[in-house]
């Protein structure tokens, strides 16, 4: 059982002092987490394409700085990247990817330049945000790397066509990105959320089971980063049913989403 509960990565639990660069910053659940470690006396950078929301978000929480970015814009991550280091009274604590984007598709109105959308935002982002971030990181052999997934990503969903195979790709990248950096002396993690009230959220027509807010997923993910944890899911009443689902044959599976989605 210890196995299952040894932290993978070095506990990140004292945020005093430290140094987080939050990427999808400027609502939901990456605002929320921003907010919450500058509270625990971390230095915040955030950046996300609305300068006006980040500028107010700066404004509410003194010390911390605001670098917009487009994160399908290569040279734009990379340029940021130097500027949070340069702008950081020291080396990077945290990096945490939290840009998303997700409209629902399914196969039968499929739309190439959504599923497109879709490929650059949610993981064309993290490959420039790797590409700008991992020599520094490297550099410093110290850090910790944060990808926030879903559990979307977990297996195929009912209206998930263009969103569900970036965040399985996530969960792949963090584990190569786990295997390879570990050694170096850097943490990674992956954040496989479940309904969270955003404004990413606001469009589901259905009910969402297990509905959080945003602040009750940033303090999710300081419990997790505090235990040192690699994957990080949650609330788990609603997860621990998806990391079974996970397991079922192909059959069994098709149609118990059939049985509780009406899909
Ligand atoms: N809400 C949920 O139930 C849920 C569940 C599982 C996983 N997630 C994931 O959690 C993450 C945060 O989502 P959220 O729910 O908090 O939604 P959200 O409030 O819409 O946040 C999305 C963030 O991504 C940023 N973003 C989008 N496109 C961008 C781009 N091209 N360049 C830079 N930043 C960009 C947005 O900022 P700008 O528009 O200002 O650029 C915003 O800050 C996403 O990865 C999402 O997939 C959410």
């Amino acid at each position: 059982m210890a196995l299952f509960h040894r932290a993978l990565n070095p506990p990140l639990a004292d945020w005093s002092g430290r140094r987080a660069w939050i990427v999808g910053a400027s609502s939901g659940i990456g605002r929320a987490t921003a907010s919450a470690l500058h509270g625990l006396g971390a230095q915040v950078i955030v950046s996300a394409r609305d300068g006006a929301a980040l500028r107010d978000f700066v404004h509410g929480h003194p010390g911390s700085l605001a670098l917009p970015l487009d994160v399908t814009n290569a040279q734009a991550v990379r340029d940021a990247a130097v500027a949070a280091r340069r702008i950081a009274a020291g080396p990077l604590d945290l990096v945490l990817y939290c840009a998303g984007h997700y409209r629902p598709l399914r196969a039968t109105d499929f739309e190439l330049a959504e599923a497109q959308r879709h490929l650059d935002v949610n993981y064309g982002g993290v490959l420039h945000l790797l590409d700008a971030v991992l020599p520094m990181l490297l550099a410093a052999g110290h850090g910790h790397l944060s990808l926030v997934g879903s559990v979307a990503g977990y297996r195929g969903l009912p209206m998930s066509l263009a969103y569900g195979p970036t965040k399985a790709a996530l969960h792949n990248l963090a584990e190569n990105l786990y295997l390879d950096l570990h050694a170096h002396g850097l943490g990674v993690s992956i954040i496989n959320p479940g309904f969270v009230q955003t404004p990413l959220t606001a469009q589901n027509s259905f009910k969402m089971p297990a509905l959080i807010t945003a602040d009750e997923a940033a303090r999710h993910m300081l419990r997790g980063w505090a235990k040192g944890r690699f994957e990080m899911n949650f609330p788990r009443r609603f997860t621990r049913w998806l990391r079974l689902l996970r397991c079922l044959p192909d059959a069994w599976y098709f149609s118990a989403v059939r049985r509780a989605t009406g899909a």
